[in-house]
C-alpha cells in the first residue's frame, strides 16, 4: 500500500533536566520511505530516533508505529520490529560473527537451528561479506566490515523499520561510498522503511527519498532531495547545501 503512515510523532515534547530539546514536534513517515535527517550537532536528531524505538519516552505527546501508540505496546516486540544501527555498532566481542548476527533469532527461538543458519549465511552476503567471515571475531574485522555485520545483525530480526544513527560516520571515504551503495541495494531489495541520520549533506541527498533538515529541535524543511536542492527554504538550508 502506498502512502501508509508507518511512523508518527504527534506533538512530542522531550527535554533533559530543564533543557527542552523537542517542543511539540510533529513528523509522519510513510511506509517504504528512506528518510534522511540532517542538522547541526545537538539539534535533537538522536533524540527523535530514540523516541521512535522507545529507548526514550516523550514528556508529552505520542509516538505511533504501525498506527499503535508505542507507550501501550510490548517494548520487546516493538524493538524486534525496529532494527537499530549506530556508529561503531557494539558487536559482542566474545561471540564470533555468526553468533553476533544470530543473536536475536537465537534469543526469540522462533526458528530452528537450520533456519537460523541459512538466514545468517544469506545475510552475510546481503551486506556484501563472504561466509569465511562468520567464524571470525569482531576484533579480526576492519571498521567497515564490523559496520556491515552490525547491519546484518539488525536485519536478522526481519525488521519493518531500520533506524540508523550516523552509521557510516567512523569509516574512511572509500568504505563509506561502498556502504552507501550497499544500503541503497538493501533498501530496494528488502522493502524496509529507513530513518537515517547523517551529518553529511551529500549522503543525505544521495540516499534519501525524503530529506529532513533540522535545527534546534525544529524541522526547517522536509522534502525530496531535488526540492531541497532547488528550493531551499531558509538561509540555514541554503548554507547546508552550499548554494
Ligand atoms: N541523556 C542526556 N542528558 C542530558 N542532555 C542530553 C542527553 N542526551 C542528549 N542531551 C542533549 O540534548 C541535545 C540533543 O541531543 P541529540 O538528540 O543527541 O542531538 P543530535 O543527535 O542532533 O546531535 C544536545 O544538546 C545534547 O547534549
Ligand atoms: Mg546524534
Amino acid at each position: 500500500m502506498e502512502n501508509q503512515v508507518i511512523i508518527q510523532l504527534k506533538g512530542v515534547s522531550k527535554g533533559y533536566s530543564n533543557n527542552l530539546i523537542l517542543n511539540h514536534f510533529n513528523l509522519s513517515i510513510n511506509k517504504g520511505e528512506f528518510l534522511t535527517i540532517i542538522g547541526s550537532s545537538g539539534c535533537g536528531k538522536t533524540t527523535v530516533l530514540k523516541l521512535i524505538n522507545g529507548l526514550l519516552t516523550p514528556d508529552s505527546g505520542k509516538v505511533y508505529v504501525n498506527g499503535e501508540d508505542i507507550s501501550s505496546v510490548n517494548q520487546i516486540r516493538l524493538r524486534r520490529k525496529i532494527g537499530y544501527v549506530i556508529q561503531g555498532i557494539g558487536l559482542f566481542p566474545h561471540m564470533n560473527i555468526r553468533k553476533n548476527i544470530a543473536y536475536v533469532p537465537n534469543l526469540i527461538k522462533k526458528d530452528d537451528k537450520n533456519k537460523i543458519k541459512s538466514k545468517v549465511e544469506k545475510l552475510i552476503k546481503v551486506v556484501g561479506l563472504g561466509e569465511e567471515m562468520l567464524d571470525r571475531y569482531p576484533s579480526e574485522l576492519s571498521g567497515g566490515q564490523r559496520q556491515r555485520v552490525g547491519l546484518a545483525r539488525a536485519l536478522a530480526a526481519s525488521p519493518d523499520i531500520l533506524l540508523m544513527d550516523e552509521p557510516f560516520g567512523a569509516v574512511d571515504e572509500i568504505t563509506r561510498k561502498l556502504l552507501q551503495e550497499e544500503i541503497l541495494r538493501i533498501y530496494k531489495e528488502l522493502n524496509v522503511t529507513i530513518v537515517f541520520i547523517t551529518h553529511d549533506i551529500k549522503e543525505a541527498l544521495k540516499l534519501g527519498t525524503i530529506v529532513l533538515v533540522m535545527d534546534k529541535g525544529r524541522i526547517i524543511q522536509v522534502g525530496p532531495p531535488s526540492e531541497i536542492k532547488e528550493n531551499p527554504k531558509t538561509d540555514f538550508v541554503r548554507e547546508l547545501i552550499g548554494a
